[in-house]
């Protein structure tokens, strides 16, 4: 039985979370061309096109089609009108599963404080909300930071999962991580 479910919250003292409008696209594709380096090693490469506000609107549509469907929570971490991260709950399957995909990255001048952390504490809450039973969480083998995070969550290591996804232009084993949600 699923809660109501509040998507907004005030994470820290200037920083906001709640899912993505259209009329955040210039600024996503800011916070991207930012980060370009910083998120270099952990993301999918990415086309030119990538890093325009046309394909981030384009891009936070689907999402929130996705949205409405039930399948995909998009959030952006906000501090003012400025995107500082994002948190993104996808493939959120139902029936025997009940399970979602958590995704997420910090703004390379944000990072550190605890804000990560934070937002998904805020995200596994809102699928327990939501009646999911799991959120599963999938970080490259060498990504520390990441791992702490989970960790420090409760999430426990399923396994490593051999050329899981294509980072950084190649196959790469993940660590696999769960956090059962008492549904
Ligand atoms: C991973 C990431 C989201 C963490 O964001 P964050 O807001 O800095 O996270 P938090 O501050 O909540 O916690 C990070 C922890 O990792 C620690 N940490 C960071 N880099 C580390 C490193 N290289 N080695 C060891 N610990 C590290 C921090 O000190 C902190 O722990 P502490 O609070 O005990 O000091 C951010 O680094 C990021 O966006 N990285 C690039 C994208 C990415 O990796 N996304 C996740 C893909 S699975």
């Amino acid at each position: 039985m699923s809660e109501t479910v509040q998507l907004s919250s005030e994470l820290q003292e200037n920083v906001t979370m709640r899912p993505f409008s259209i009329d955040d696209a210039e600024a996503v594709a800011a916070a991207y061309i930012r980060n370009r380096e910083h998120l270099a090693p952990w993301e999918p490469v990415r086309p030119e096109e990538f890093f325009t506000a046309k394909r981030q609107g384009a891009l936070i549509a689907g999402k929130l089609q996705r949205l409405l469907d039930g399948t995909e929570v998009p959030w952006g971490l906000f501090d003012g009108d400025v995107v500082v991260g994002a948190v993104t709950l996808t493939g959120i399957i139902r029936g025997p599963f009940l399970s979602g995909d958590l995704g997420y990255w910090v703004d390379k001048d944000y990072t550190g404080k605890g804000l990560c952390t934070a937002a998904v504490s805020f995200a596994a809450e809102s699928a327990r909300k939501m009646g999911l039973h799991r959120v599963q969480a999938s970080t490259l083998l060498h990504n520390t930071a990441s791992r702490k995070v989970l960790a420090r969550l409760g999430f426990t290591e399923i396994g490593v999962a051999p050329e899981y996804l294509r980072i950084a232009g190649k196959w790469q084993d993940h660590m696999l991580h769960q956090l059962i949600l008492g549904n």
